[in-house]
């Protein structure tokens, strides 16, 4: 298995597409440690591991809001691993969709916080422990809204962007580094995400979470070379 040994943390892992990624990535080999708020969702992505025949997942629930919760995820990972593998940033939010102008500050708050800030912070955390492997991978989930912009998508789709720029930038600086850093586009996938943005659609016609795991968990292996890419799931 390609991925044996390794440690991934994957953010979102509580349903979606971070759930199907963390099965898949412990499917290759990896031991997952899962971050998401809502608990129970966690322990149904660690039973679908252990239904896997792999060992248990390490459970960290929390709010990635909370930049002290944050602060301390890398040290602790560092602590009981020395060293972090495979980082995949997958946490995100929706808001509300509606026209730039009605944008009400908490929903800003809460999209700018998780789609952008948690990632910096997340990155600050974990870059040492991402140095310490022989071979560290991130991967940062994206969208294409990024260059397609939409009515009533803005905050979605500003923090994809910034998300983006600051991937590309921790890339170019880490160049000559061991680490290969690359941004995920998995186009239309049926969660729960999507089902808010668009009530109306037969989530059946979609891909599923599943569907698109091994694609993202491709960007993870020691063997990957691509660095600074956005890497688009094709179209249907
Ligand atoms: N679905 C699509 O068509 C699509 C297309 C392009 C990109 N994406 C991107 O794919 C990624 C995964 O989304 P999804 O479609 O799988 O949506 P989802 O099923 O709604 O999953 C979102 C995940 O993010 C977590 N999360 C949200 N806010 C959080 C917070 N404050 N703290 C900790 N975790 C938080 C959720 O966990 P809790 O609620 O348990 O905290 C959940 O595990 C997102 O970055 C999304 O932007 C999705």
């Amino acid at each position: 298995m390609e991925l044996e040994g390794r440690v991934a943390l994957v953010t979102g892992a509580s349903r979606g597409i971070g759930a199907a990624a963390a099965v898949e990535l412990a499917r290759r080999g990896a031991q997952v440690v899962l971050i998401a708020r809502t608990e129970g969702g966690l322990a149904e992505t660690d039973d679908a591991i252990q239904a896997l025949g792999r060992p248990p997942a390490t459970l960290l629930p929390l709010d990635l809001l909370d930049g002290e919760q944050v602060d301390a995820v890398g040290p602790s990972i560092f602590q009981r691993f020395r060293r972090l593998d495979i980082l995949v940033g997958n946490a995100g939010a929706l808001g509300t969709l509606t026209p730039v102008p009605h944008i009400t500050p908490k929903d800003w708050a809460e999209v700018v916080g998780v789609n952008m800030s948690a990632a910096w912070r997340l990155i600050r955390s974990c870059a040492p422990p991402l140095l310490a492997a022989d071979a560290g991978r991130a991967v940062f989930v994206t969208s294409r809204i990024v260059s397609t912009p939409a009515a009533y998508w803005g905050a979605y789709g500003a923090t994809k962007a910034g998300l983006e720029h600051l991937i590309l930038s921790w890339a170019e600086e880490t160049r000559t580094s061991r680490l290969r850093i690359n941004l995920y586009d998995p186009g239309v996938v049926a969660t729960k995400l999507r089902r808010a943005a668009m009530p109306g659609e037969d989530q059946a016609t979609l891909r599923t979470p599943a569907d698109v795991a091994p694609m993202l968990a491709d960007l993870c292996g020691p063997a990957e070379t691509r660095h600074g890419e956005v890497v688009r799931h094709p179209k249907r």
